[in-house]
């Protein structure tokens, strides 16, 4: 993917939210600790991590999407510029755009066409989103219907139309296949892969690895809010090209090598470990693990762990 142009990219991102605890003591929770990535144009970078591990947070803060009582820190710039608040609500919905993890973002009580058209009713609007809705194997018909009516597949297609309606150059897929059965999901990644195809960066966050394998370019593994990860595709063609355990346990779990359970949870932002966050899980772990862990270049991708080339 050598020459192509950054899209995003996202710099030592922190994220904390105040809350009450007791109900009068306030406190910061740091649900995203140093996370950074990038993503190029004609490429999809897949974000996997299991729930609660910050997905839809990176999300939201590249969207400026986040609850008031959010802050963060680190740099996040889009082709280059850094998006200040001013500058992501001009870009968002246009050059950017998200295809959100919730359903409830359509409005239920809109027909289909008034949704995509984002209620522009020029000719202009109703040829593209003619265009855009049959380009997702969506008839005319579909336009004259109400988000109800749609079956989970066609769903996730009317919010992918809505989302490429002004050839956005970033488009974020939080979680784009829940609940669909496996051909469903398949398609639905397939027009992320031609959206990318066509020269668009797409940062595509999901759960399920063995579909992120299978339309995206690179991956990025999340654990307990931060990266422990970056490989190429191909890396996951065998264990020992993976860089970290956390991953190479994530392989092992995949339905295709056989299922491997791993023992504990991710831990929860209130009960984390010092130092490495996956030290109470990792079969390799030792007392240099409790100081605060460096995110390297190794062998062509990224690694959060000491013994990684060790
Ligand atoms: N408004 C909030 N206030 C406090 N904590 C929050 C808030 N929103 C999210 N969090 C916490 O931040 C962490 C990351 O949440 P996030 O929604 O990004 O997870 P995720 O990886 O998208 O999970 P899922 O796969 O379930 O969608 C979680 O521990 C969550 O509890
Ligand atoms: S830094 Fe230590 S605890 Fe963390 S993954 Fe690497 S070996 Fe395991
Ligand atoms: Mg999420």
């Amino acid at each position: 993917m050598g020459g192509m142009e950054t899209v995003l990219s996202v710099e030592h991102l922190m994220i904390s939210f105040s809350q009450y605890e007791r109900g009068w003591r306030k406190i910061q929770l740091p649900v995203i600790r140093d996370l950074s990535i990038n993503v190029k144009g004609h490429e999809i970078v897949a974000v996997v991590g299991s729930s609660g591990s910050g997905k839809s947070l990176l999300a939201h803060a590249v969207m400026g999407l986040l609850p008031a009582n959010a802050s963060w820190k680190g740099r996040i710039t889009f082709k280059g510029e850094e998006l200040t608040g001013k500058r992501v609500k001009e870009l968002r919905g246009r050059q950017m755009v998200l295809v959100p993890q919730s359903v409830s973002y359509l409005d239920p009580l809109m027909k289909v066409g008034d949704q995509v058209r984002n209620g522009h009713k020029d000719g202009k609007s109703r040829t593209r989103s003619r265009e855009v809705l049959s380009r997702y194997g969506l008839g005319e018909d579909t336009e004259g219907l109400y988000p109800f009516q749609l079956s989970g597949g066609m769903t996730r297609r009317v919010l992918i139309s809505t989302a490429v309606m002004e050839k956005p150059e970033l488009v974020i897929a939080d979680e784009p296949t829940p609940g669909l059965h496996i051909s469903a999901a398949k398609r639905v990644l397939s027009h992320f892969r031609e959206i990318a195809d066509e020269g668009a960066g797409v940062l595509l966050i999901t759960h399920d690895l063995e579909l992120a394998l299978k339309v995206a370019d690179r991956i990025v593994v999340f654990y307990a809010g931060t990266n422990v990860e970056e490989a190429a595709v191909s890396d996951f063609q065998r264990e020992v090209s993976l860089r970290h355990p956390y991953t190479r346990a994530l392989y092992r779990a995949m339905p295709s090598h056989g299922f491997e359970v791993q023992p504990g949870a991710q831990p929860y932002v209130k009960d984390l470990p010092r130092g490495c966050p996956y030290g109470p899980r990792c079969p390799m772990a030792d007392q240099g693990c409790l100081e605060e862990i460096e995110y390297r270049a190794y062998k062509g991708g990224m690694v959060k762990c000491r013994k990684a080339g060790i």
